[in-house]
């Protein structure tokens, strides 16, 4: 098969590049580009020098020769592209946020700024997060239409950290606080203030505090896990010096039964009951994980951290309780431009066409 990215020269377009040139199922990349249209891919990305080389095609171009598309332009502009697509039966995975909201256009409309070109399209779509949507994802390829809503880098670590612990009734009432820190990369190539090295390579740097766009996607994902009962959300992400990586902490209030019966609020040493307990929700964790090949779920005493996801699909977690027993902090790490956007765009290919889904993602993380 031909697989076509549309915007393959944008970090996310190039990881795509990177992962999809090693599939055993793709047998031919289709690759396009504004701003290089004729140019090659190795010329505009010399490290794909020896391992890919293909000319940059306009995206009509792309959706002409390709049996799968990938979309990895920024909001609000590829949906014509999904378009084309559908009238060709050819499956269209979308990193960006424009297919992620599905039927909902006005959470889209109210975070994106505009509305849907052709809310027509959606009944195709599916929120693609294979943890929570694998069964859709294949019934809606089955039927021969489908678009993948590629999910968010901070949806993505924070629902997974979450998941198991809203699925199976440990969180109480109370706020659910997710602080998450992402590498520069996940701004994207355009040059900004923000990304300028002096300005972000010696800082951790907070921002859109309590108004990033992700908000709502985090929240309605906790919510379809939750069985509608969403807890309320702080999500307060920033900026780490680092090129990739994100590690997301969640602050998840237990619930009644699973709060410590010791005196309230008082803090207490390592061990006893709270060792106990953190035991008890990591093999809650683990079973609900069981099967899924990108979730590494660690040992006690072991903290997920972003550097040992480097370049891998793989999302670690790890489990741990607060001293006074009251509250599960959950740690979930994923590399932004892998599991964060272009590895889980090649998972949900997998799942679409029916491949092993590890199939292209099966490379060791780089600790370095
Ligand atoms: N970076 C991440 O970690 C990450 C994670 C999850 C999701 N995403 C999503 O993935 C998408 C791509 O992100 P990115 O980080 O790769 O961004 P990027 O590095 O800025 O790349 C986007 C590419 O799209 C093309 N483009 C830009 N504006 C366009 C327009 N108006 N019309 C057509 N093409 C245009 C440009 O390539 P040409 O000029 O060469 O065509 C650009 O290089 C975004 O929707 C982003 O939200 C990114």
């Amino acid at each position: 098969m031909i697989a076509g990215v549309i915007g393959a020269t944008g970090y996310a377009g190039a990881e795509l590049v990177r992962l999809l040139s090693g599939h055993p199922e793709v047998k031919g990349l289709s690759l396009s580009s504004v701003s290089y249209e004729g140019d090659r891919i190795e010329a505009v990305y010399p490290n794909f020098l020896k391992g890919v080389s293909a000319a940059l095609d306009t995206a009509e171009g792309v959706i002409k020769n390709s049996g799968v598309v990938f979309s990895a332009l920024p909001h609000g502009v590829g949906e014509d592209y999904g378009k084309f697509c559908m009238e060709k039966g050819i499956p269209f995975i979308d990193l960006s946020a424009d297919f992620r909201f599905g039927e909902d256009e006005e959470t889209y409309t109210a975070w994106y700024g505009k509305p849907y070109k052709y809310p027509e399209l959606r009944s195709a779509a599916v929120y693609g997060l294979p943890e929570l949507n694998r069964r859709k994802i294949k019934d809606l390829a089955a039927g021969g239409r489908v678009i993948i809503g590629n999910p968010g880098c901070y949806p993505t670590a924070a629902s997974l950290g979450v998941f198991p612990a809203l699925a199976q009734g440990l969180g109480g009432p109370g706020t659910v606080i997710v602080d998450a820190a992402s590498g520069i990369t996940g701004g994207g190539r355009e040059p900004g203030r923000a990304f300028h090295y002096p300005e972000c390579a010696d800082a951790v740097i907070p921002y859109k505090v309590g108004s990033h766009r992700h908000t709502p996607e985090i929240s309605r994902n906790f919510a379809a896990m939750a069985g509608g009962n969403a807890p309320a959300l702080i999500f307060t992400p920033h900026l780490a010096p680092m090129n990739r990586g994100i590690l997301s902490t969640s602050y998840i209030p237990l619930a009644e039964s699973w709060r410590s019966r010791a005196v309230s609020g008082a803090p207490r040493p390592p061990g006893g009951e709270i060792e106990e307990k953190t035991g008890k929700i990591r093999e809650l964790y683990a079973a609900f994980y069981r099967d899924e090949p990108f979730i590494r779920l660690l040992p006690p005493g072991t903290a997920a951290a972003s550097n040992r996801v480097r370049q891998s699909n793989y999302c670690d977690i790890s489990v741990h309780l607060d001293q006074a027993g009251t509250t599960l902090i959950v740690l979930s790490a994923i590399d932004n431009m892998v599991k964060g956007a272009a590895g889980q765009a090649v998972q949900n290919m997998n799942v679409v066409f029916g491949f092993d889904e590890t199939a292209g993602l099966t490379a060791i993380p780089s600790l370095f």
